[in-house]
């Protein structure tokens, strides 16, 4: 059985002219990190909206064909149930501040305590993501006075605080320097480390070569494309229908047509390393 499936969906927001998935067909396995790239408006976002199931309970629209969690219908959950379930962190973090709470540490703190924890625990469990996302020099702050960055990194944290076994996390680094983007993949390392069910919306690609265990390209509501991270991500043609691709895979490109011997295109810089220095090998 897989963990979450896809058959058959479409789905139309009300009064949209469009279908936002057309017939999209695929199977989530259980513990696996799915990269999910593509143009604007393909579709990442519904997708996202349909298995953390505010697509049929908030959205109302056309829904056609199933969305199975755990083999059952999301038709069939109860809304509250899937809160505890998957974890959704928005692509606008604006929308998941609560803006009930006075400091970012009861910000964070907000889930557990909707879930009952206990106290002593939800401190605990607070503290630890705090250091975790480095946000000791936030958490006395009005969450609704945070730079865009900053209220990224805090609506990030009051999910991961919830320990959620599915994660559904959209371009949660779109608002970030180089350098708390990179933290906020070190988490998600570690939480597929923790052999979490991730779905992640991200353009860079760089990232998603490294972590994902399956690619996913969305492209005017249909799946064009999945496959492993070095099968996707090394194809150039990808490029024209303007999703980028590693620019290690890029430089393998321009490296074979001139014609030096190249095992397959990186996708990584450290496979682009091997591969450079194989080649000073068989050069000697
Ligand atoms: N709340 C909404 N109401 C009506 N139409 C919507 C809504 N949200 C998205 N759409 C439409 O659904 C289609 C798919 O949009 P979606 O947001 O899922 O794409 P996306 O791949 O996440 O795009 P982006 O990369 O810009 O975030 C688009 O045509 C969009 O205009
Ligand atoms: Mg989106």
């Amino acid at each position: 059985m897989s963990y979450i499936e896809l058959k058959q969906v479409s789905y139309q927001y009300p009064l949209a002219s469009e279908w936002a998935l057309n017939d999209v067909t695929y199977s989530f396995e259980k513990g696996k990190l799915y990269g999910i790239i593509g143009a604007n408006r393909g579709g990442k976002t519904t997708l996202c909206n349909l298995v953390r199931g505010f697509i049929p309970h908030f959205y109302q629209g056309e829904l056609m064909g199933q969305v199975l969690i755990e083999g059952k219908d999301i038709r069939e959950w109860e809304n509250h149930q899937l809160s505890t379930e998957i974890g959704y962190i928005f692509q606008n973090p604006f929308s998941q501040i609560s803006g009930v709470k006075e400091t970012v540490f009861e910000e964070i703190a907000l889930g557990l305590e909707n879930l009952g924890v206990d106290k002593d625990e939800m401190i605990e469990r607070t503290i630890q993501v705090v250091k975790w996302l480095k946000l000791e020099d936030l958490i006395k702050k009005n969450p609704n006075n945070l730079s865009g960055g900053q209220r990224q990194r805090v609506a990030f944290a009051s999910i991961i605080v919830m320990n959620h076994d599915i994660l559904v996390i959209d371009e949660p680094t779109s608002q970030l320097d180089p350098s708390s983007t990179a933290e906020v993949f070190e988490i998600i390392h570690m939480l597929k480390e923790q052999k979490k069910t991730i779905l992640l919306v991200e353009h860079k690609v760089e990232l998603i070569a490294e972590y994902a265990d399956e690619v996913l390209v969305f492209e005017k509501g249909q799946i064009a494309s999945y496959g492993s991270p070095a099968d996707i991500l090394s194809r150039k043609d990808l490029m024209e229908r303007g999703i980028s691709i590693p620019s290690v895979a890029l430089l393998g490109h321009e490296m074979r047509e001139k014609n030096m011997a190249m095992d397959s295109i990186p996708i990584t810089k450290s496979q682009a390393l091997e591969q450079i220095l194989k080649g000073g090998k068989n050069d000697d």
